[in-house]
């Protein structure tokens, strides 16, 4: 039998107060439009673990499109609604985002087909569900708010840290589940169950990724490469031989994850220092992952996996042009060298740059953290009163003195002298006529 217990209060320490409060009052109508209304999934579970977590998903016993369509007239809310799944997304004026779904029952399966009403929809929908910790939901309706429902033990197996299957075909079902076991496994340090990671291992040997959409592995393989720690997920694809399944022929060695916990380093660096830079760190990894396998085999791996076209090509160029940029940078004694060779290059890039060349990171690094920055204080303006017409050297002049500020040969802060450089710069172009 399911067990009840009240987690209202958790909730609203964990969630923003307006968030907790829409959450109340989306719950008032649920009651007043007589449908149950439930958080679900990631969210229940993180908020039981202990996790940060935002992303809240809603399961309505009922048409969600049209509870959806009700709470977005009456809070305000943009409501997206996909009439063929009957989901619906609400985008709130402060940008918070519910996600709603109905219920999945069999009632829509064939015309006149009786609705089942032996179990609660709700049940039936987190029945199909992947594992026991994503089984836990949590009642909104004001009434009832906060009642943590859990049908499938999801508590217990929380609290004995173990990631468990709803049943044994659960695999066979969705291979994808067997990348989400392990990354779970290694996000909250849980283990398997015993009887999870015997069907896991058989899912395996019956090689069942043969079956699979190229571009829902991608999507998981992504999940895994933003995860705080991929190379423990790797090691545990190793252990159950995931990683020649999803890469034919790769090498998976000592070097590539060296390069992987070098590249975690970078990427905890680099989202301290550059929070606002929109960066795909998993490309990083990719890059990684592919450094010196044979350009044909990554192609093959890009379209088993269906990369997204635009990812793809700017992870072969990375390839392409890695091993050049190292050569060069190798051989640059000047920090205004190696800025005329790293600047305009992807974040993404110059990361994987640090990564794979030990040799060079404290040149990337300087780059990235300092270089890249340096404006002269001087500008075009000067340069005209000093009576040169505009042109093309002027951009060449203001590079010169950016290079020299670099380099340390102008002070960076002192106008005076990066002026009186600029002049020296410029009486070598006035001719006697200008
Ligand atoms: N789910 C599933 N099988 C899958 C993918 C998802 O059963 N192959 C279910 C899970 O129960 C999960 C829910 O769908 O709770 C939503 O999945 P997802 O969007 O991946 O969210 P989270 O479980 O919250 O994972 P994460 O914390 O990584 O976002």
């Amino acid at each position: 039998p399911p067990r009840f217990r009240n987690v209202s209060e958790l909730i609203r320490k964990v969630l923003p107060k307006e968030t907790f409060n829409l959450l109340r009052e989306i719950g008032k109508i649920a009651d007043r439009e007589g449908v149950n209304a439930y958080i679900v999934g990631g969210f229940v579970r993180d908020l039981i673990i202990g996790r940060e977590n935002f992303d809240i998903d809603i399961v309505v016993e009922g048409d969600a499109t049209e509870f959806a369509k009700v709470v977005g007239r009456e809070l305000g809310a943009k409501v997206h609604t996909f009439s063929r799944f009957k989901t619906a997304t609400l985008v709130f004026k402060d940008g918070t985002r519910i996600d709603m779904a109905s219920a999945r029952t069999e009632v829509y399966k064939f015309p006149g087909a009786l609705p089942e009403v032996d179990i609660a929809p709700l049940k039936k929908d987190l029945f199909r569900r992947d594992f026991t910790i994503n089984t836990l939901s949590v009642k909104i309706n004001y009434s009832d708010f906060g009642k943590l429902i859990d049908f499938f033990g999801g508590l217990k197996d929380i609290k004995d840290k173990k990631i468990r299957v709803l049943h044994s075909l659960s695999f066979v079902e969705d291979p994808t589940r067997i990348l989400r076991a392990l990354r779970f496994s290694v996000r909250y340090r849980f283990e398997l169950g015993k009887h999870t990671e015997k069907l896991l291992k058989m899912a395996v040997e019956k090689k069942l990724f043969k079956t699979v959409e190229g571009q829902r592995i991608y999507h998981e393989l992504k999940q895994i490469l933003l995860e705080d720690n991929p190379l423990r997920v790797f090691l545990r694809l190793e252990k159950y031989r995931l990683i020649e399944e999803l890469f034919p022929g790769l090498r998976w060695n000592r070097e590539k994850k060296d390069t992987f916990e070098r590249v975690r380093k970078l990427i905890i660096w680099h989202r301290i220092n550059f929070p606002e830079r929109k960066t795909d760190y998993h490309l990083v990894y990719l890059g990684a992952l592919f450094f010196k396998e044979p350009l044909e085999r990554v192609k093959s791996y890009l379209s088993s996996l269906s990369f997204p076209e635009k990812e793809g090509k700017k992870l072969l160029k990375f390839l392409d042009e890695i091993y050049g940029t190292y050569r060069a940078l190798k051989s640059s004694n000047l920090p205004s060298e190696v800025y005329k060779t790293l600047r305009g290059r992807e974040e993404e890039f110059l990361l994987l740059l640090a990564a794979l060349f030990p040799d060079v990171e404290e040149k990337v690094v300087n780059f990235m953290r300092d270089w890249r920055f340096v404006e002269p204080l001087v500008s075009g303006k000067d340069i005209k009163e000093l009576g040169l017409k505009p042109g093309p050297a002027f951009k060449e002049i203001l590079n010169r003195i950016k290079y020299e500020i670099i380099d340390g040969r102008v002070s960076r802060e002192d106008r005076e002298e990066q002026y009186s450089r600029l002049k020296e710069m410029v009486v070598g172009k006035v001719s006697p006529s200008n």
